[in-house]
């Protein structure tokens, strides 16, 4: 008997799926109690009555009185037990399915034959009726925190990608609009240099090359907000971009190295391109390297960037978990990694250089749910 016990735990134990728990407890009770039917139902909530059920050993119109008898049914265990009575079933026992004190379902035995089940077989059936209520609650509230963590994620994804198309949005009509202003006061600016004295076209020249810096200017804003190069071109022509105008601003040697293997899905790419925009960011303001590299890797299933600067360095708890003055450039990133799945690793000691290195699935998660081997 406790050997039967222990194969109704081990059945219910092999999977995390609760209609498979179901399925394991009802075949592996059937012959443990030498049962000829079996039948297991779970309700959502009482006033509910059926959700689901799982029968074995059944004829098929007992099958679908038991349906019958159990739709919308606050009670219909005694209902259940006359139904399978009449049906040639002499004997029928049953017990509640338990998990945290609450009852969500029932698992019931049958005989055709003159044995009766015992009252040890009650008490064990009392056992497995619970092993497996616990184990078909866990799988529900596992399925549950997995589906709203999928929520979460699609919505921050969401989030990210609203953020995205709202800079795209300005980067345009900074670059188009501004772009086309200017161009206006240029023209104009001529017209008035033709009516002005010869004396006066140093003053013309001097408010031309400051609109022409007004101009550099709105385009480097631009380019920051939504770099062009990342739409048409992809993410590692852009990094490159990205670490040329860095080079420029510091004087630091700083390369790109590694392969996407390919164009990647336009959340991942932003993703990437951002966190690196802002680890080198960092890398101008705080850290006065000599050299910084940006080194990508598609292993499977997964990109990986390391992100490495040999400047001033820092304690990372500090920056991250400490109080105080406290930037939002790491939280920024891990949010963004949030939303994809992704993970951020931080290592850095004072005048030891610091190393970012990011990974992240290759999916995209607005447009694809997790399966179960992603998790
Ligand atoms: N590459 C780096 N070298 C040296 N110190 C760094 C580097 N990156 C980050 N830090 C340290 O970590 C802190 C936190 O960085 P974080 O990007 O979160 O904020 P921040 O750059 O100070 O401000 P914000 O990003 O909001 O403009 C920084 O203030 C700096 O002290
Ligand atoms: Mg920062």
């Amino acid at each position: 008997m406790l050997e039967a016990l222990r194969s109704i735990a081990l059945a219910v134990g092999t999977s995390h799926d609760a209609t498979e728990i179901a399925r394991a407890a009802v075949t592996a009770v059937r012959p443990a109690f030498r049962a000829d039917a079996v039948a297991l139902f779970l309700s959502d909530d009482p006033d509910n009555g059926e959700r689901f059920q799982m029968l074995e050993g059944f004829s098929a119109s007992v099958v679908e009185r038991l349906r019958n008898a159990r739709a919308g049914k606050r009670h219909p265990d005694a209902e259940i037990r006359a139904l399978l009575e009449q049906d040639g079933f002499t004997f029928v026992a049953d017990a509640p399915l338990l998990s945290r004190g609450v009852t969500i379902g029932l698992l019931s035995l049958a005989r055709r034959d003159s044995a009766p089940f015992s009252e040890a077989q009650l008490q064990m059936l009392a056992v497995a009726a619970t092993i497996t209520g616990v184990a078909i609650d866990a799988a529900q509230v596992s399925d549950e925190a997995v589906r709203r963590r999928d929520q979460l994620r699609a919505l921050a994804a969401e989030n990210v990608n609203a953020r995205e198309e709202e800079a795209r949005r300005i980067a345009r009509e900074l670059h188009d609009e501004a772009g086309q202003l200017l161009a206006g006061v240029h023209i104009a600016l001529e017209g008035i240099a033709r009516e002005l004295p010869a004396s006066a076209y140093p003053r013309v020249l001097e408010t031309r090359a400051l609109l022409d810096r007004i101009e550099a200017q709105l385009r480097g804003v631009s380019h920051q907000l939504r770099p062009p190069v990342l739409d048409t071109l992809g993410l590692k022509p852009a990094l490159e971009f990205l670490a040329g105008t860095v080079s420029a601003r510091t004087g630091a040697a700083v390369s790109v190295s590694g392969s996407t293997g390919g164009r990647l899905p336009n959340i991942i790419e932003t993703t990437l391109y951002r966190i690196a925009q802002e680890a080198l960011n960092n890398v101008t303001k705080h850290a006065r390297a000599t050299r910084a590299s940006l080194e990508l890797a598609r292993t499977d299933g997964r990109i990986e960037c390391t992100i490495r600067d040999d400047g001033a360095g820092f304690h990372p708890k500090t920056a991250d978990g400490g109080q105080g003055q406290q930037g939002l450039g790491f939280i920024g990133i891990r949010e963004r990694l949030d939303a994809v799945g992704g993970s951020l690793r931080i290592t850095s000691a004072p005048s030891e250089g610091t190393e970012l290195f990011i990974t992240m699935p290759v999916i995209d998660p607005s447009a694809k749910k997790l399966s179960r081997a992603d998790r």
